[in-house]
């Protein structure tokens, strides 16, 4: 019995030391944005990426002050805009006009809660 507390105990130890376990496991929501958004949003989603200034407007730094709050009130509006796309046909003329060629996608429910929580943990653990 005491052993088992104690296992229980390690254990419980080293879940807690591991927060990037479930980011670093992302791997579907880190590939999606790195295949589907990281050429404007840069990898750091801050709006570094080589086609940044080539968007009109300029791809915006999703990590400061302002669109953490966004987030924070509306915990949608990653999912929405790839959803609902507020922004017309911005991304792909964008990229058509860049010579991008990106293959459609057959997004799932999965695929958009990983890619959320993708960049929300990115977002929240960039300043
Ligand atoms: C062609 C460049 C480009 C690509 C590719 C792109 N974005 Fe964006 N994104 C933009 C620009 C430009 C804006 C700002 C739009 C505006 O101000 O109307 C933006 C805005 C956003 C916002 C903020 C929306 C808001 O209402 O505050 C989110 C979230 C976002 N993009 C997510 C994504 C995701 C997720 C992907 C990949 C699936 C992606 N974007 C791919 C250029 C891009």
């Amino acid at each position: 019995m005491k052993a088992r507390a104690w296992l229980i105990t390690l254990l419980g130890a080293w879940v807690l030391t591991q927060p990037s376990l479930a980011f670093s496991q992302n791997i579907n929501g880190k590939n999606l944005f790195i295949q589907r958004c990281a050429m404007c949003h840069g990898a750091d989603i801050k709006g570094t990426g080589p086609l940044a200034r080539k968007s009109n407007p300029a791809t915006p730094d999703l990590t400061t002050a302002a669109f953490k709050k966004r987030l924070h009130d509306y915990p949608g509006v990653i999912v929405s805009s790839v959803i609902l796309r507020p922004n017309g046909d911005l991304i792909p003329r964008t990229l058509r006009e860049n010579g991008v060629k990106l293959a459609p996608h057959a997004w799932t429910v999965q695929d958009f809660r990983d890619l959320n929580q993708y960049m929300s943990d990115v977002i929240s653990s960039s300043r």
